[in-house]
């Protein structure tokens, strides 16, 4: 099962993503993640993670690259998600070719509907697990006491209102291309974590 989700900063990916991976037994590529641990172990590049922390896109090439070289891991034989890859029309065509050439293809595409008003709020409040990556919201969701949790340099309110305008000039484009491809399936993403959950299994008819 080849799966990608799409959605506005903050929309649930990363939260959406772990059930899935779970429940389907593959893993979740999130571009996003793979640039923050290169940030942590000090190999990114300074220009890219100034980008990345002012709440700008990386370059296309740069994550085209990453995903070639994570897609045939042996983890990723049975299917994977990819979470916040494609993110512009020229990273989506890449992603066509690089799974045309292994002979594979996409099963659904999956949008995450989220209004801009609910967004900065979500990203502001948002605090992950330093170990495990683990997401929570300081109001719906909080860290269990002693949790040793960090905020996001890119989820300050300055870099928030970047991203956003990011997605809407760049990133939701790649609707209407996944809608002419037929893979399109939009998921109301407003509701309980477990609520969206239940929309998206059946968006994915299972
Ligand atoms: P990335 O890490 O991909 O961030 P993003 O797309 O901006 O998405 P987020 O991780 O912020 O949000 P999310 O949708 O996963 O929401 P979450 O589940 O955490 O990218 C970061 C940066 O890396 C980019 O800006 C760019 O610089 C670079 N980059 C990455 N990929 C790239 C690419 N392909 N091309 C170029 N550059 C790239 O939830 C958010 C909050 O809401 C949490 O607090 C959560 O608890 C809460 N929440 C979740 N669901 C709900 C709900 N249903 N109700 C209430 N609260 C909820």
């Amino acid at each position: 099962m080849l799966i990608v989700l799409v959605g506005p900063p903050g929309s649930g990916k990363g939260t959406q993503a772990k059930g899935l991976t779970g429940r389907y037994g593959i893993p979740q590529i999130s571009t996003g993640d793979m640039l923050r641990a290169a940030k942590k172990a000090g190999t990114l590049d300074r220009q890219l993670l100034e980008m990345m922390d002012k709440g700008g896109l990386v370059p296309d090439e740069v994550v085209i690259d990453l995903i070639d070289k994570r897609i045939d891991a042996d983890d990723c034989k049975p299917g994977f998600l990819l979470d916040g890859f494609p993110r512009t029309v020229p990273q989506a065509e890449a992603l066509g070719a690089l799974l045309g050439r292994r002979g594979r293809s996409l099963g659904a595409v999956l949008q995450l509907d989220v209004p801009r008003s609910a967004l900065e709020e979500r990203l502001v409040h948002r605090r992950s697990d330093k170990r495990t990556g683990q997401i929570y919201h300081l109001v719906y969701n909080p860290p269990p006491p002693g949790a040793e949790v960090e905020h996001r340099a890119d989820d300050r309110p300055e870099a928030v209102g970047k991203r956003l305008d990011a997605y809407e000039t760049m990133t939701a484009a790649l609707l209407p291309y996944y809608q002419a491809k037929g893979l399109l399936r939009r998921v109301d993403g407003v509701g309980k974590p477990e609520e969206v959950t239940a929309r998206v299994l059946a968006a994915l008819g299972t």
